[in-house]
């Protein structure tokens, strides 16, 4: 019902404060742990990073296919492994609403397969080539690097064995680096086959049954449910072990290691610099054969630093998953925030986003109400305005043309309005010039070569 006009508002009864009793503080709203904002003033970063790796997927031949940022738990537990740090330790699962397991995906890989799978891309030519960029979640202690959101660019080539195909994803991953103006080495190394890595992999616990007691805790477990993973411990005694410890490469059968020579065969053909480290082992169980990481190139061989990206051939996930049996595929994923770490450590500028050319000044509220218009005009034009319609007066709304670095002014008062004029402010020099309000448009484009 409304109220009659002069009725007072009924009085509240308010409760007395004294000035001894606090007022309640309001909780801050926070960041989950572990979780990051992208800021505006990080944009060109990303905008850099996610750019660069979208037009060099293109130019390599691969078809975007983003998935889903949900999948079931079973694609993770069955395509990584269910004794992997990942699986064990590190994934957002719940129960949804109706009932189903579902994880946060912690990677891309199995999520392309699945999708691989599911549409029926058995049917297109092969090797079909497919890259994705976006955000993945690990359930990890967070610090400079490892984040529990982050994003990776990533590329996966399903369908074809040949080791031509692991050399140039390699060389994808490393002209991305460059172009990104990082200089990076390859570590590469091969884990061998459902043939050759069991002999390996019982070499490998038979050296490390006797020496137990000087494991990590981590490693005790490793020894029986992931031998594979004891060569990539970073504490120091479990580091000392390995160094006597068996490796791999002594124990690849002939395929095995053909294919691994061919693989440097061909980077050396394209001069992509690489380290034999028979250490890289991967954190996730689907790999077979060639196995690689790029970290970033240090005068200083001991600096100890993050991956900043990694991947393998994968010969037998797609049938892992019900797709077709020996569907082969190679694949890896670079980490963004980590290249973008490394961005600022190597002092590397991206280029600006967007640089505003034009502010567009007003005064009064007709001026205002043209000014609405005129920004729609200048911005069809492809100029890059910027304005602060909310500001009344005009000095402040020069420092703000001068903070965002504009080359011209557009100045458009009561008088101007009037004469249906505007003046034009050179920043540079500071010239001011009058011109009719309707040349305005053709007169910036001129100036600003457009
Ligand atoms: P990954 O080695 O687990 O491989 O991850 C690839 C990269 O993602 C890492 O080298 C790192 O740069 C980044 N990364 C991983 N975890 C985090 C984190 N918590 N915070 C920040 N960055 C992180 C894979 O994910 C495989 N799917 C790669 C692949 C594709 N293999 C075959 N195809």
């Amino acid at each position: 019902m409304p109220k009659a006009k002069n009725a007072k508002p009924a009085k509240t009864e308010k409760k007395k404060t004294t000035s001894e009793e606090p007022k309640p503080k309001k909780k801050v709203a926070r960041l989950v742990k572990g979780m990051k904002d992208l800021l505006p003033e990080e944009q060109n970063y990303w905008s850099f990073v996610n750019k660069t790796a979208e037009r060099l997927a293109l130019e390599y031949g691969f078809m975007r296919l983003d998935t889903p940022v949900l999948e079931e738990t079973n694609l993770f537990i069955r395509s990584i492994g269910k004794q992997t740090d990942v699986v064990q330790k590190e994934m957002f699962s719940f129960k949804d609403k109706g009932g189903s397991n579902l994880t946060l995906r912690p990677e891309f890989t199995a999520g392309l397969a699945r999708a691989y799978i599911e549409h029926g891309m058995i049917n297109q030519p092969q090797p079909v080539k497919l890259f994705t960029i976006g955000a993945l979640f690990r359930h990890e202690k967070p610090q400079a690097g490892r984040y529990r959101q982050f994003h990776q660019f990533d590329v996966e080539v399903i369908g074809d064995e040949k080791p031509v195909i692991d050399a140039q994803v390699i060389l994808l991953g490393y002209q991305y680096f460059k172009e990104l103006g990082l200089d990076v080495n390859v570590q590469i190394n091969s884990v061998g086959c459902k043939e050759c890595r069991p002999k390996y992999v019982s070499a490998l616990q038979q050296y490390y049954k006797g020496k137990r007691k000087v494991l990590c805790e981590d490693c005790k477990k490793r020894v029986t449910k992931n031998p594979l993973r004891l060569l990539d411990c970073k504490e120091e005694d479990c580091q000392e072990l390995k160094a006597e410890a068996p490796q791999i490469v002594d124990w690849l059968c002939g395929n095995c290691k053909d294919h691994f020579m061919t693989v440097l065969d061909y980077l050396d053909e394209v001069n992509v610099p690489y380290l034999l480290n028979p250490y890289i082992v991967r954190g996730l169980d689907y790999y077979t054969q060639t196995a690689f990481e790029y970290f970033v190139a240090e005068e200083d061989e001991q600096k100890a630093s993050l991956a900043l990206g990694g991947g393998g051939r994968y010969d037998s996930l797609i049938s892992m998953l019900g797709g077709r049996e020996h569907t082969p595929a190679v694949g890896m994923a670079l980490g963004l925030e980590r290249v973008i770490l490394a961005l600022k450590q190597k002092e590397i500028q991206p280029p600006a986003v967007q640089k505003a050319e034009v502010f567009l000044a007003q005064l009064g509220n007709q001026a205002r109400k043209k000014a609405l218009h005129l920004f729609e005009e200048l911005r069809a034009a492809g100029i890059v305005v910027v304005e602060n319609f909310g500001k009344e007066n005009l000095k402040a709304q020069l420092e703000l043309a001068n903070k965002h670095n504009v080359t011209y002014t557009l100045i458009l008062g009561e008088k101007e309005l009037m004469d249906e004029t505007i003046l034009i402010r050179d920043m540079d020099g500071g010239v001011q010039e009058t011109i009719p309000l309707m040349k305005v448009v053709a007169e910036m484009k001129k100036r600003l070569k457009k």
